[in-house]
């Protein structure tokens, strides 16, 4: 009977893809861990505030970790091999990270972006070499990554979809075994709650199964801006809830559920006026020197508002949240006041509140 097998992989696309897997495996074992700093509070309150740096990763965002488990899931999926086109619907930290493994790789990296997005994004994706591929309306992005990668014979990232796929949950390495291992000498090393904000989703949706599989009691609390449709979505439980309109603050919330979304995992939903964001952002800067992007003052209002149930409760225990991206994207936005002002943003309010409950324990946000 004649040998009808087809040989699918050749060696030479193994040994591609091998040397490809190395290299990527390689420049984790080049990268240390992320910090976890301390944020200062009233020794008395029995409460441990923790800032897990997600900006000090060689891209600058939490997205290096998930643009890295995207690259391998794709490359152990046979999705990625020599010459492949890389395409994903990002303008933003993903984009930045993505191009940065296209380049490791060899690989041309296209992302399809808002014709509107700022210079300063679009010069971060060239620097790691990426290309950017215009659309005028936003909404349009991921059927154009589509086109682009099947025009191309490319491969679409897709980071909203696969997001809570491609990174293991069980730990290696992912970034809630980092933050219970930073934790393990601490007096509260299991943390009474974790604040994050939703993206794709990807990040709590790690953290949350993570801290169920190893049975820690920690609880999730995701924090959510103006305009977002995961607080409502959540609330109502509507997965299909939709709002339309794009978020102010870079990085979380969206006009739409996103498959990567695990509202299962989430324990409290936080929603976040952006003005509360800017104020946090700013007064983490004003209190540590430490310049972080918007999505890290929204962390932060979820933070201040946990902190006051945490005190009006008796309730000794740590937090942890994130510092998302590093605020230097944003010199001509979240750190201008001429912007803020043009967008109908003021933060003094709610960065008074803050001051207050750091000073009294007494929280009363605007
Ligand atoms: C700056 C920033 N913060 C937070 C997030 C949210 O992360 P995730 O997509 O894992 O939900 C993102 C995601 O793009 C981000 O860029």
């Amino acid at each position: 009977m004649p040998d009808e097998s087809i040989d699918r992989c050749s060696p030479a696309t193994r040994q591609w893809v091998d040397e490809a897997i190395r290299r990527v495996q390689a420049d984790a074992n080049r990268s240390a861990d992320t910090h976890l700093h301390v944020f200062p509070l009233p020794e008395e309150w029995g409460i441990d505030l923790y800032l897990k740096d997600e900006s000090v990763h060689p891209t600058g965002s939490l997205k290096h970790r998930l643009a890295r488990s995207l690259f391998l899931y794709g490359l152990v999926n046979g999705w990625i091999t020599e010459g492949t086109t890389i395409v994903e619907a990002s303008s933003g930290s993903t984009a930045v990270s993505e191009a940065y493994f296209a380049r490791l790789l060899g690989l041309d990296f296209v992302t399809v972006v808002p014709r509107k997005t700022s210079p300063q994004k679009i010069e971060l994706i060239e620097r790691y070499g990426g290309r950017c591929h215009y659309v005028d309306i936003p909404i349009e992005m991921y059927a154009a990554a589509e086109r682009v990668a099947a025009d191309n014979g490319g491969h679409y990232m897709d980071q909203f979809k696969y997001a809570e796929r491609a990174t293991d949950w069980r730990g290696n390495n992912n970034i809630a075994e980092s933050i219970f291992e930073q934790l393990a000498m601490e007096r509260f090393p299991a943390p009474e709650w974790i604040v994050v904000g939703a993206g794709t989703g990807g990040t709590s949706a790690t953290i949350g199964r993570y801290t169920r599989y190893h049975r820690h009691a920690t609880k999730l609390a995701v924090v959510d801006p103006e305009n977002s449709a995961y607080f409502p979505g959540w609330a109502t439980g509507a997965g299909d809830y939709a709002t339309g309109m794009p978020s102010r603050i870079e990085g979380i919330g969206r006009p739409r559920i996103e498959p990567s979304f695990v509202p299962g995992v989430i324990d409290l939903m936080i929603p976040v006026p952006d003005a509360a964001s800017m104020a946090a952002m700013r007064h983490l800067y004003d209190v540590t020197g430490l310049r972080a992007g918007g999505s890290t003052g929204t962390n932060l209002w979820g933070v201040w508002h946990l902190v006051a149930r945490m005190l009006a409760e008796g309730c000794r225990g740590s937090i942890v949240t994130l510092i998302c991206d590093g605020g230097e994207r944003y010199a001509g936005t979240y750190y201008d006041d001429d912007w803020l002002a043009a967008q109908g943003l003021q933060p003094e309010k709610h960065y008074a509140a803050i001051e207050r409950l750091l000073a009294t324990g007494h929280w009363s946000p605007p």
